[in-house]
């Protein structure tokens, strides 16, 4: 029977297929990832990877973003004169991404709007990136005056090419789903009203494979 949990910031659902619908649960800060948020998805990716309900984890937002980046305000203002509120908050992101990037389960990013600086990092960490045509991504740090700091400049030159990282990163432009998929940060992008369909015939096609082989294929 499906199971749902909610905490602060994240909430997730196993339905009874076996897919758990990771949530990003602060829709009227368009998901913006604070320090709490960062504390519950560490929380809920240990919980899950021990979970045998759970087989396929689709990482999503709520609302019209999947995240607008590290929260301005929560994660950078108000830990700026606090190193070791900065530093758990930094630490919690960077575990939960690594723990999910080395998760034994297949993982997707159900990029359902808004992808900006600091999510790059979680979208990274996703072995499939499905994607709404029409979602909205960027490297906007330019336009506040910071850089992409942290893992940012590198996960997204590693995910697009050199060219494509320093012209986003210096311009501060946003590009699409279909512009994602071309630069290799996304694997498919499809109409908004399909993508939920598309996530769940995708995760029906891996939970048909043997999970200890699908385990291995990604360490390998
Ligand atoms: N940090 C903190 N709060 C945020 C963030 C963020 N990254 N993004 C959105 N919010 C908040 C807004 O302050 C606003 O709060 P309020 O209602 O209390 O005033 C609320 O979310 C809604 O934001 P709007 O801008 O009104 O929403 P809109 O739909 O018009 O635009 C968009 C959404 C495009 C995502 C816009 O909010 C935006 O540009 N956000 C900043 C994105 C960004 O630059 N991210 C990189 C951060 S740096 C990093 O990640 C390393």
């Amino acid at each position: 029977m499906a199971r749902t949990k909610e905490l602060e910031c994240v909430k997730y659902e196993i339905d009874d297929e076996g897919i758990a619908w990771v949530t990003f649960n602060r829709p009227e800060k368009r998901n913006a990832m604070n320090p709490k948020l960062h504390f519950n998805m560490q929380a809920v990716i240990a919980e899950l990877e021990t979970d045998d309900d759970a087989k396929v984890l689709v990482i999503t937002g709520a609302g019209d973003a999947w995240s607008s980046g590290m929260d301005l305000r929560e994660y950078f203002r108000d830990t700026e004169n606090d190193p070791a509120a900065r530093f758990k908050a930094q630490w919690a992101h960077r575990h939960w991404t690594q723990f999910l990037a080395t998760s034994q389960k297949a993982t997707i990013a159900m990029v359902n709007g808004y992808c900006f600086g600091g999510a790059f990092c979680s979208l990274a960490a996703c072995d499939i990136v499905i994607t709404a045509e029409d979602a909205t991504f960027g490297l906007s740090e330019v336009n506040w005056g910071i850089l992409p700091g942290g893992n940012v400049s590198k996960v997204f030159a590693d995910l697009a090419n050199h060219r494509n990282a320093m012209f986003y990163a210096m311009t501060g432009r946003t590009f699409d789903g279909a512009k994602a998929v071309e630069m290799g940060i996304a694997t498919l992008a499809v109409p908004a009203d399909d993508l939920r369909d598309e996530v769940v015939s995708i995760a029906r096609e891996l939970m048909e494979k043997a999970p200890m082989v699908l385990a291995y294929t990604k360490q390998a």
